[in-house]
């Protein structure tokens, strides 16, 4: 059993981007947090960031042929604008949870509308780094069904 965890733009910097936000947590913290939850499940867990979409793209047409089970993704700065990723996590019909630190909806108007929402299981936001494990305890109850 395989979980993707997919994470967008600028998350790279997470630890010291507007901390006051994002908080102070970086990727690796909670890469290896989901990964030493994942591995007591008997499940792998992998990471993947990019600054740039087409790559985020690429990373989720290849989780078809590896036989990605379950995707959880922060599409960062592109969930406000990407049809195109959009368009791929449909194309490879893989159930996803939507995740984000801050809680979008109270904030700009213009992160108030996800293009990933509609379609994703649920989504998480607001939470923090905390969102990513909730996630990732969902997804191995969904995993544990199935
Ligand atoms: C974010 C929220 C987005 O609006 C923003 O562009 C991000 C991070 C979050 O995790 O809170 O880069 O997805």
């Amino acid at each position: 059993t395989r979980i993707l965890v997919l994470h967008g733009p600028n998350l790279n910097l997470l630890g010291t981007r507007e901390p006051d936000v994002y908080g102070r947590t970086t990727l690796a913290d909670i890469h290896s947090a989901m990964d030493a939850r994942a591995r007591a499940a008997g499940v792998i867990v992998e990471s993947f960031q990019s600054n740039h979409e087409g790559q985020l793209i690429d990373r989720i047409q290849a989780a078809a042929v590896e036989a990605i089970d379950y995707i959880i993704i922060n599409p960062a700065g592109y969930s406000h604008t990407s049809v195109a990723l959009r368009d791929a996590l449909a194309a490879v019909a893989i159930p996803y949870v939507e995740v984000h630190l801050s809680n979008i909806h109270a904030r700009e108007s213009f992160r108030h509308h996800s293009y990933f929402s509609d379609r994703a299981i649920g989504v998480i936001c607001g939470l923090g780094a905390y969102g990513y494990m909730a996630a990732l305890e969902f997804a191995l109850t969904q995993l544990r069904k199935s």
